[in-house]
């Protein structure tokens, strides 16, 4: 029960909630955060939780990184602004760039930064436009993402995403921007397909969509996050970016990789792109770039892009595009101490030896009766609770199970986040085994509890 003057009791009258059901807040109160230690966060009752998503897959280093801190102090007393337009610049943004980009599969050779993952994406988005106008090339326009994807909230960002609930009633997704099936292995494939025989269909499927969006002539470019994050953790089936690829290649077309959740270690390698075997012509990141203390993102490119829009960017006089935060001065200091602490204390290495811990745990979970399927790679899966194991059939949106878990996780001390009705954990990188284990014994409890409570109606079909 909430206080009236609590956080939570405020927060409705006054403040307006990205993906949130505003109504429904009206009665709850918000769930407001007033602390954080390592892996856990404290609520304003006094409530400890353990952050099991690092807020929205971000916060790397936990809640309590002092060297951040310090960085972010240091540099507000040093140079707390200015810009990077007009060839403008400072000692973080240069330094940052070049700690990035040695970290970096070698391909790419120069970053551009932005604020968000969503600015980063709009932004590749309209660089491949400049691009293909300077190659003369007014058709080859298209951009093509997959469904369940998840790029952003801005007009192009989520023009390129492809959940239907951040979509409907926003006029998205805008024209150009077309949508192929998910890899989602569990639910897409036929019976009987293996992994390696659905992800080839899934390259056939691909390139029957290029060839009715106009071909190499209109179809510019191809958007993936390695591991489907927003979109409930679906990890590619077997071989699925080599094939992807070489349709890719047989139309002229660029490969993005949306490394905004699963670059800096979470998939048990520095890229995700690493894991899955992708060979990106451009690369987003954000959320683990800093760490999550200050808003940053950033795109990389190979040098055949930038020759191009460095030739255009001549031609026309200067490169029209950026933000007034692009390379802000605190956010690339917090940024390049994160980068730091990654190499200094071997946190890929720690992911490496704390996510076989992380996936027997919940692995575990695959014999619950309520569970369809339990995946994941390094330290980032879901549970996805299903009504029929046998056939996979999911619940109606309607009975909210995912939802319901993810209440009862709360309660029993730990934030999971409901995507549908698979359940995400991505915790700070930082975990210990040991909390590996009571984070997934207080999901044991909630759990269960919603199993027990369950009623018919919850289990009637969609
Ligand atoms: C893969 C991916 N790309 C892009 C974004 C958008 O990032 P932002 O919310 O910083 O705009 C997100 C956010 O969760 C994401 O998961």
């Amino acid at each position: 029960m909430s206080i009236p003057n609590s956080l939570s009791r405020r927060d409705p009258a006054v403040l307006l909630h990205p993906q949130t059901d505003w109504r429904a807040l009206e009665e709850t109160g918000a769930f407001a955060i007033t602390g954080g230690e390592g892996v856990r966060i404290r609520e304003e009752s006094g409530q400890e939780l353990i952050e099991g998503m690092s807020g929205l897959w971000c916060a790397s280093l936990g809640f309590s990184e002092k060297r951040l801190v310090e960085a972010a102090t240091k540099q507000m007393s040093q140079l707390p602004y200015e810009h990077v337009y007009s060839g403008m610049s400072h000692g973080p943004a240069v330094e940052l760039a070049e700690t990035l980009l040695g970290m970096a599969p070698a391909a790419m050779q120069k970053v551009f930064f932005a604020c968000s993952g969503s600015e980063a994406n709009d932004t590749i988005v309209r660089m491949i436009w400049y691009y293909n106008n300077a190659l003369g090339r007014p058709r080859k326009k298209k951009m093509i993402a997959r469904r369940r994807a998840f790029h952003g909230s801005t007009c192009v960002s989520g023009s390129l995403t492809g959940l239907p609930h951040l979509q409907s009633d926003f006029d998205l997704p805008l024209p150009g921007f077309v949508h192929t099936t998910a890899p989602h292995h569990y639910h897409e494939a036929r019976p009987g397909e293996d992994e390696e025989s659905f992800a080839t269909r899934l390259a056939e499927e691909l390139e029957e969509l290029i060839i009715a969006e106009g071909g190499a002539e209109c179809c510019a470019a191809f958007i993936a996050e390695p591991v489907m994050g927003a979109g409930g953790v679906i990890l590619p089936p077997a071989g699925y970016f080599p094939k992807i690829k070489a349709v890719l290649d047989r139309y002229d077309m660029l490969m993005i990789a949306d490394e905004v959740i699963c670059g800096f270690c979470r998939t048990g390698n520095m890229w995700g792109s690493e894991t899955f075997d992708i060979q990106p012509d451009f690369m987003t990141v954000a959320k683990a770039l800093s760490s999550a203390y200050a808003p940053i993102s950033a795109v990389m490119m190979t040098d055949r892009i930038y020759q191009v829009l460095a030739d255009n960017s001549r031609r026309r006089g200067f490169f029209g595009h950026g933000f007034t935060y692009s390379a802000h001065p605190l956010s690339a200091a917090v940024a390049l101490e994160t980068l730091k602490i990654y190499a200094e204390r071997d946190v890929l290495g720690h992911v490496r030896s704390v996510a076989p811990t992380f996936l027997a745990e919940l692995r575990r979970f695959a014999d619950h009766p309520l569970v369809g399927e339990a995946r994941g790679t390094g330290l980032i899966g879901a549970i996805e609770v299903v009504a029929d194991k046998a056939t996979h059939r999911s619940f109606a949106p309607a009975a909210k199970v995912g939802a319901r878990i993810a209440k009862a996780a709360r309660d029993h001390g730990l934030i999971t986040r409901a995507m549908g009705d698979s359940l995400g954990f991505c915790p700070p990188l930082i975990i210990t085994a040991a909390e590996i284990r009571e984070m997934f014994t207080r999901f044991g409890r909630a759990l269960d509890e919603v199993h027990a409570g369950l009623s018919e109606g919850d289990r009637q079909a969609a």
